[in-house]
Order: structure tokens, then C-alpha cells, then sequence
């Protein structure tokens, strides 16, 4: 069921554009570019008057005195060359809001072509605390996922786990250095890794010895020497199950595990393919596929270094073959910083010459850097790199200022108040990220993003509990929701708003773009404010625009916690603000 007003429009459009014998192409309206003269307008006429050389104000008239003879236009009329301006009967309207209260979509189709689709995102890596950018790619890839899902695709989510780099070895290598061997290896926690990671970096930057040690115990790693293997199980296990933790706290969800290290034995097979293929060339020690022919001829991948090993190229490569036999990916969607675009550009143009996974799309959404006031990568107050773990104290420590104690209110424990605490300040960081465009870097607002005013997290979360609160008390006074009617035009306004749901969440799938929705819901909330403010429930002029705008009220909540669903976000019962605030 498609309940978009726009859609429902178009039906009537194409029926008349068919009797006219006119193309139906152009049988589409929008939301009107001037809402003081119409809800929606038509330009077809212009377009077809180019293509049939005609007068676009003689086609208008014939559309527009059929669309006359509809019922549910209560205006129809032609202005400037041609456009073709409507206007809506309430009482049209009214209805769709009834079906769109009582579907369980609100109205919002499935998509056309359903097929299953892999995300790739998260992107943690063995041994590194998350920050910022990881935060990011968590945060986008599991509103896209939900995105995905709510239009009916099938979604399989896989983190990619970095495990099977350079980095490895130089873990490895760093803990010999310290031990002398690798026997304590199995007692080292998440902590000691990092630090063994830290001082390797450090090591490594500054050594090319140590550079070059790493890099032979990780080929040893890849080939499978059994000690070295042994000891990067637990580097692995403990990383990945202090990852779970973190991923947990943010609510993102990966159906798998996977790492660049479980696409090994596949990296292998896609060697012998491009050998097989002719594509695979001996370049300085290295084995590369060149792809200097294309349209836009780019630096060749490296299948394996020139010390033997598989870099992260190639494991994507490998990964792509897999998806596609194993998993039957028909769509695969990369969420990973915008600077890695060369990287997958290759990716993507070798998989093809290799013919890996004929008809999949492929689709790198890069996102841009969280930055700090100085426009530079966001940093903690000392400059050291954000981690996420810090990122999520400073949101609640914010969100702290804003809510009470369990002292200071009646029936809520510490616990409830941390929970709630926690809710509203991951509400609050993944808002502030899902706000902006994927593509473009942000800033990170450290004074508003957890404010229950603007375009914040907190103040979506803090509408759906104000009308939670609404609905309780108009329980109390025994209004219960019955039929919409629209009587001013706060409510009309708003009821045009929530019509735009369906096209919201469709653009925000086409264009793998959250922040529509993000929007969306910030203007679904301001139009609530402004409806709420003249259109009283309890004290409503009758009985039916009390129990009409109770609907409207519920309606609202329920889309908005959708929303707020669909970025990931939890929506709480009940908010408690600071007295004062
Ligand atoms: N681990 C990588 C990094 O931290 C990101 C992985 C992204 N996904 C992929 N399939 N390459 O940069």
C-alpha cells in the first residue's frame, strides 16, 4: 500500500493522462513549490507541450478540467506557463490519515525489486581502540542497514574485521621484543594489546628493521606458522570481544564476524584466477593486475607483496568473491572513510576484469571526518585521538547537566537514570552524525549536540515522550482517538508533513542518505510543536476534534519513534528535564 499523497495523485494522473492519449511519463506532481497557491503542482504539461510543439497552457486546461471533475481537489487551477496547481480536499486528506494511522507501514510501500543486500561497515581493526572515525562507519551502516530492511531487502552486515595486516606482525613482533618470546601472549587483555600496538607503531615509524621484521612474521603469520597463529587467536578474540562491547553500547547489530584474515584461502583463488585470466603481472617482487586500460586508468592492485604476503587489497577482493558465491550478495554496500575511494575504485574495477561477481552493484558510501572547532580530526581536550569509549562519557557527562538525579525525582532509581542517561546520550552522538550529509565532514558540537533544543538527538527523543505524555493524560480524561478531521491549518499543515513519509524514507534509500530522515523527523517534530500549541486535545472546542487530534498525536509518535528506529536510535517513554530548563 503506497499511501503517499503524491503517489495516490499520480494514479489520478496517469488514468486521465491515458484518456487524453497523452504520455504518462509526465503524469507526476510534487509538493507544490508555492504552498500558498497549491499542495501539489503538475509541469507535465510543459514538457509535453516542447516534445508535441504545442501550447502548454491549451494541454493544461484539458488535464486540469478532468482533474476538475475529481471530488477530492478542492482547487484546480493553471498558473504561469502551465503549471497545473492542487489543492486537496480536507476531507481527502483527513482519510489518508486515517489508513496511514492504521497501516502498520504508515503507508510507506516496499521497494519494487527486492534483493539482498551485504553492508560492509565498522571496519574495527585487531588491537585498536574504536574512535571517531570507526563511530562513523558503525553508526551510518547500521541506519543504512535499518533503512534497508524497513524497505523490504534482505541485509546481511558484515564488519570486516582488519586482522590479517602489517599490523599483526608488528603486534606480534613488539611482544617478542618484550618477552623474548610469545608464551605470555594468552594472559594480555584488551589494554596490554593496545599497548603493545602503541609501542610497535612507534617502533616501526622509527626503525625500518623493525618494519621489515614485522613484515616477515606476517607473511609467516599468512602462511600459517602455528605459534604465530596460535598467539594472534587471542589478539583476535580479546579485540573482538572488547569491539562487542563497544558495538553493544551503540546499538549496532553485524549478523557477521568476518575478517580480512577468513578471506585468505579465497585471496589465494583469486590469484590463480587473474593467472589463469592473463591478468596477473610480476611487477619489482609484486604481483599486480594493472589497470592502466579503463576509462579512468588508476594505480594496479597488488595481489601479493613483494614479501609474499596478501595486502588489503586483494583480501577485499577476495571478500567480494566470497559474498558473491557464499552469500549470494546481489547488492554490496561499503560504509568506510571517504579517503579510501582510490582503494575501492580498484577494488571494484579488478573484481570486474576478474569477473568475481557478474551483476552485483558495487557502492563505496564515503563518509567524511568528524572534526573538531579547529576543523581538524576531533581530538580529546589533551589532543590525544577520540576514542569512542571517551566520545560516549563526555555525551552523558553533557546529558547529565540536562536531567535530574534519582533524588531529585520521585520513582527512579540510579539505574533507571543511567539507562535513561545513556539513551539519550548515544541519541544524542548518533543524531549529530546522521544530521549531516554522509559525504561531508562535520563538526563536532560539543555545546548543542545533547541539547533538548534544535536539531539535536535529545530533542526528537524529548517530542515523542511529550506526547507519550499527552496521550496519558488525555487517557485520563477519557479521550479516546476516533476518526481525523482537519479544522485549522496547524493540523492540515502537519497532516501534509506526515504525507511525506513515504517519499522521505524512499529518497533516503535511493540516495543511501540518512540524513533525510534525520530531517524529516526534526520538521515532523517542529510541525507537532506548532500543531500542539493551537490545537489543544483536552481542551478541544467538541469531542471529535479531541479525539481527531489524539489520533494525529499518536500518529505522530509512532512515526517519529520509526524514524528514530531507522537512525538507530532508541526513543524513550518518558524524559525528565532538569527544573529550570
Ligand atoms: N579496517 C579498515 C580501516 O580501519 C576499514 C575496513 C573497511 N572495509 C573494507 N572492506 N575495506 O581503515
Amino acid at each position: 500500500m503506497n499511501l503517499s499523497l503524491d503517489a495516490l495523485i499520480n494514479q489520478k494522473l496517469e488514468i486521465i493522462f491515458k484518456s487524453l492519449n497523452l504520455d504518462t511519463k509526465f503524469a507526476i506532481v510534487k509538493v507544490s513549490d508555492r504552498p500558498d497557491l497549491s499542495d501539489f503542482q503538475c509541469n507535465g504539461a510543459l514538457a509535453l507541450a516542447k516534445i508535441e510543439h504545442k501550447n502548454p497552457r491549451e494541454i493544461a486546461l484539458l488535464i486540469a478540467s478532468e482533474l476538475e471533475k475529481d471530488s477530492d481537489f478542492a482547487k484546480v487551477s493553471i498558473d504561469g506557463p502551465g503549471f497545473i496547481n492542487l489543492t486537496l480536499k480536507d476531507e481527502f486528506i483527513a482519510k489518508i490519515m486515517d489508513k496511514t494511522a492504521e497501516d502498520k507501514r504508515f503507508g510507506v510501500p516496499e521497494t519494487e525489486n527486492k534483493h539482498l543486500v551485504v553492508i560492509d561497515s565498522g571496519g574495527p581493526n585487531v588491537a585498536k581502540a574504536l574512535h571517531v572515525g570507526h563511530l562513523r562507519s558503525a553508526v551510518i551502516g547500521e541506519a543504512i542497514r535499518r533503512i534497508e530492511k524497513f524497505v523490504g531487502n534482505d541485509v546481511i552486515s558484515d564488519v570486516h574485521l582488519g586482522d590479517w595486516g602489517t599490523p599483526m606482525g608488528m603486534i606480534l613482533a613488539e611482544i617478542i621484543n618484550q618477552d623474548g618470546n610469545l608464551d605470555k601472549t594468552e594472559t594480555y587483555n584488551i589494554d596490554e594489546i593496545s599497548a603493545f600496538y602503541k609501542k610497535a607503531n612507534i617502533r616501526c615509524k622509527e626503525d625500518e628493521s623493525a618494519k621489515e621484521k614485522a613484515r616477515i612474521i606476517t607473511a609467516a603469520l599468512q602462511d600459517g606458522n602455528p605459534e604465530y597463529q596460535k598467539a594472534w587467536r587471542h589478539l583476535r578474540k580479546v579485540s573482538v570481544d572488547a569491539i562487542k562491547k563497544n558495538y553493544d553500547v551503540l546499538q549496532t547489530h553485524f549478523d557477521l564476524w568476518l575478517g580480512e584474515s577468513d578471506a585468505h584461502d579465497a585471496s589465494g583463488d583469486v590469484v590463480k584466477k587473474a593467472e589463469s585470466l592473463g591478468l596477473a603481472e610480476k611487477d619489482d617482487g609484486a604481483l599486480i593486475i594493472r589497470l592502466e586500460d579503463s576509462a579512468k586508468p588508476k594505480p594496479p592492485v597488488i595481489l601479493i607483496k613483494s614479501d609474499g604476503g596478501f595486502g588489503y587489497q586483494i583480501t577485499d577482493i577476495a571478500t567480494i568473491k566470497m559474498r558473491y558465491e557464499d552469500l549470494h550478495a546481489q547488492e554490496i554496500i561499503y560504509v568506510v572513510d571517504k579517503r579510501q575511494s582510490l582503494h575501492f575504485e580498484q577494488v571494484f574495477e579488478a573484481s570486474e576484469k576478474l569477473k568475481l561477481a557478474p551483476g552485483v552493484k558495487m557502492q563505496h558510501i564515503g563518509f567524511g571526518t568528524v572534526n573538531g572547532k579547529d576543523g581538524k580530526p576531533f581530538k580529546t581536550r589533551d589532543g590525544g585521538v577520540m576514542n569512542l569509549e571517551d566520545l560516549i562519557k563526555l555525551s552523558e557527562d553533557k546529558v547529565r547537566e540536562s536531567i535530574p538525579t534519582a533524588d531529585e525525582v520521585d520513582g527512579y532509581t540510579e539505574k533507571d537514570i543511567d539507562k535513561l542517561v545513556e539513551q539519550i546520550a548515544i541519541g544524542a552522538i548518533k543524531f549529530q552524525d546522521l544530521r549531516n550529509t554522509i559525504g561531508s565532514g562535520y563538526v563536532f558540537e560539543l555545546d548543542d549536540f545533547a541539547k533538548f533544543e534544535g536539531k539535536t538527538g535529545p530533542y526528537i527523543q524529548y517530542a515523542i515522550a511529550r506526547i507519550n505524555s499527552i496521550i496519558r493524560k488525555a487517557a485520563e480524561s477519557n479521550i479516546s482517538a476516533g476518526n481525523i478531521a482537519l479544522t485549522n491549518k496547524e493540523e492540515r499543515d502537519m497532516a501534509l508533513k506526515i504525507a511525506q513519509l513515504g517519499n522521505t524514507i524512499m529518497r533516503a534509500h535511493a540516495e543511501k542518505e540518512p540524513s533525510i530522515i534525520s530531517d524529516y523527523a526534526y520538521t515532523l517534530a517542529q510541525a507537532f510543536s506548532s500543531f500542539y500549541n493551537t490545537s489543544s486535545i483536552m481542551n478541544a472546542e467538541n469531542p471529535q476534534a479531541a479525539s481527531s487530534r489524539l489520533k494525529l498525536a499518536q500518529l505522530v509518535r509512532d512515526i517519529l519513534k520509526q524514524l528514530l528506529y531507522l537512525l538507530g536510535i532508541e526513543a524513550p517513554e518518558v524524559m525528565l528535564k532538569k527544573s529550570g530548563l
